[in-house]
């Protein structure tokens, strides 16, 4: 097991190779650490969650951005070469199409211990310093404002209304990084949470405060 997760990590790496740098190896590498923490915590199957952690963002967003399905079925091609049990794999390309935040609205029709630990390590590298490093990349990355107080948030958006719309990345805190702390699903995603959280509510303190 332990040579597959290793081989599985260089098969990432490889594929990521010049990817945009909010979903790079880097996001992946912090995520399987978020994993393996939460795991040390929660009572899971420690394969299938270190495996969708490292296969949840292998398709570069840079080229994929609308289309959902081509992550997944990368990772299902990789996956059926491997030697592992069929209901594995069902089970890790079930968390990986399942893992996404859009909007935080969507019903979803899939869950699993393992589920939760991946989405909480996902959405922890969303929240605190490297959280407020990704949110301006991305900005930077569309050629976003920083702030701008004539724009207001949103927050109910549908997923697509989530993806489409065009705002200041201070926005963004409120639309979806500020709302993270309560979506958290492991008890120890949630201890995890807390103190990014704050991190992020000094910040945006600071922020304000300079704006003037
Ligand atoms: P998810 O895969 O959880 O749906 P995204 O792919 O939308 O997340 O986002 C990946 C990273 O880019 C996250 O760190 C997220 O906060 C950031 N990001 C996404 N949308 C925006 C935005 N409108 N402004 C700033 N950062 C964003
Ligand atoms: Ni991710």
């Amino acid at each position: 097991m332990e040579t597959l997760i290793a081989n599985t990590a260089s098969f990432v790496k490889q594929s990521l190779n010049d990817a945009e740098a909010g979903h790079d190896w880097w996001h992946t590498q912090r995520v399987f650490n978020n994993a393996c923490k939460i795991l040390e915590h929660e009572r899971a199957n420690a394969p299938v969650v270190k495996l969708a952690a490292l296969l949840h963002d292998i398709a570069d967003a840079k080229f994929h951005y609308n289309n959902e399905d081509i992550g997944w079925q990368k990772a299902n091609e990789y996956l059926q070469r491997q030697n592992i049990e069929k209901e594995i794999i069902v089970h890790v390309i079930n968390i990986i199409k399942h893992v996404s935040f859009k909007g935080g609205n969507t019903q979803q029709s899939f869950t699993s211990a393992e589920l939760c630990i991946v989405q909480d390590a996902d959405r922890l590298d969303a929240m605190g310093a490297i959280g407020i490093a990704r949110a301006f990349h991305y900005g930077g990355f569309k050629n976003r404002e920083l702030y701008n107080p004539a724009i207001f948030p949103r927050i109910n958006m549908t997923p697509a209304e989530y993806r489409n719309h065009v705002a200041p990345t201070i926005n963004h805190f409120y639309e979806k990084l500020l709302l993270l702390k309560d979506k958290m699903n492991t008890k120890t995603g949630k201890r995890m949470a807390e103190e990014r959280h704050q991190f992020m509510l000094s910040f945006l303190d600071a922020f304000f405060q300079e704006w003037g």
